[in-house]
């Protein structure tokens, strides 16, 4: 009985252990959109990513997702040193056990992305924060610190942004409008339009501070911090401008495309230009992708159109932007970062990234079915590719 349990443990132990082999085997090629393992052969569950570089390690930060889209486990991190082969650092920010925490278990805890301040010297994790049970209504901000960037990341707080702050670009006219008939306009109405666009929700929100939903953060050359967020009912973009230690917003702030309807936000920079890749609003579904280029992270943003090229362009290839990430040591090379939801089984979404090139000043992101980076070289690009 004794021998053949033992028999029985090495035979599950074997068999395990060979799955692992094969499922941890070295990834030597990017496949958007298919089942991706890290190196323990476990799926990577890191879903509206955030990423993160030193010394030779990238970082990638995400949404733990169980079969539904609320927060279960918290913020997860994996490591690598050459962005295909992921190991888990496990979760980076916890949920909390206490009912009362903005962040106890069953909140909504989405686009998690870290950055690091040189003077404080501290990890700052921001994400997109809904308080449990309210749906998407709270509309908050949060903020976590850490020594280290896998964690463990301590929960600060959370802010509805700019409370009490007109944004640089509204006029005088702007913040004296009355709001009274305008906020009985219905929905998707002209007349809602043109009060949107002149800053109803601003005037709205004005004293318990601007509504943040999707968001990501940039860090620039010299050092300012920036968080970019769908405001105003996610029908404007606003940039705010972070205090030096990045744990909170100063009173620099400006709306972008008022009515725009941006969502999914990734930035970043290239020569004199700063980029900005953005989804549409469609809730989980994918839609076309929007690119926008300025010379100042407080713009003004210039609209450049979808940079997806090809086919299913128009609906950027099933997935939706989370991050753009420049190559260390690589000039001009940037991967495109973005989800394919799947609200039927969240865990199970996948990531689809592929390589972003700056053409004519404007990103242009291809489809390509298998690529590899430190080759820079396609492996079997789509037949409309070729
Ligand atoms: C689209 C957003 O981009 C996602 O992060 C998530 O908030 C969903 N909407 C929720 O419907």
């Amino acid at each position: 009985m004794y021998i053949s349990n033992v028999f029985l443990l090495i035979l599950i132990f074997a068999s395990s252990a060979g799955v692992q082999a094969q499922l941890s085997v070295k990834k030597e090629s990017f496949l958007p959109g298919k089942v991706w393992y890290d190196v323990d052969g476990d799926t990577i569950n890191a879903h509206g990513g955030g990423f993160y570089y030193q010394d030779g390690i990238y970082y990638w930060y995400g949404e733990h997702k169980s079969r539904n889209s609320l927060a279960e486990v918290g913020v997860r991190v994996y490591s690598s040193k050459d962005l295909l082969n992921w190991k888990n650092e496990g979760v980076a920010l916890a949920v909390s056990t206490d009912a009362s925490s903005e962040i106890t278990s069953g909140s909504v805890i989405e686009r998690p992305k870290v950055i690091y301040n040189k003077k404080t010297r501290k990890y700052v994790l921001w994400f997109h924060l809904e308080l449990k049970d309210r749906g998407y209504e709270a509309a908050r901000t949060g903020v976590a610190v850490s020594d280290s960037p896998v964690g463990p990341f301590e929960y600060v707080k959370s802010y509805r942004p700019n409370a009490g702050v007109w944004p640089q670009n509204f006029s005088e006219h702007q913040k004296t409008k009355e709001n009274a008939t305008e906020l009985r306009y219905e929905w998707w109405t002209g007349e809602w339009g043109k009060a949107l666009e002149d800053g109803l929700y601003v005037r709205r929100d004005f004293e318990e501070g601007q509504m943040s939903r999707d968001m990501t953060v940039f860090v620039d050359d010299d050092n300012k911090a920036y968080h970019i967020h769908s405001s105003e009912e996610n029908q404007t973009l606003h940039i705010s401008l972070l205090t030096d230690d990045y744990l909170d917003f100063t009173d620099t702030w400006v709306r972008v495309q008022p009515g725009g309807q941006n969502e999914a936000p990734a930035v970043f920079k290239s020569g004199d230009y700063y980029y900005m890749v953005t989804s549409g609003l469609t809730g989980w579904d994918p839609n076309a992708a929007r690119s926008f280029r300025a010379k100042s992270m407080l713009g003004p943003w210039e609209s450049l159109g979808n940079p997806a090229k090809g086919k299913d362009a128009d609906v950027t290839f099933n997935s939706q932007s989370t991050f753009i990430l420049p190559v260390e040591g690589r000039k001009d090379t940037f991967i495109f970062m973005a989800d394919r939801w799947n609200p039927k089984n969240h865990k199970d979404g996948r990531y689809v990234w592929l390589p972003l090139a700056i053409k004519n000043n404007s990103p242009e992101i291809k489809w390509i079915d298998e690529w590899n980076l430190n080759e820079r070289r396609y492996v079997r690009q789509t037949e409309s590719e070729k």
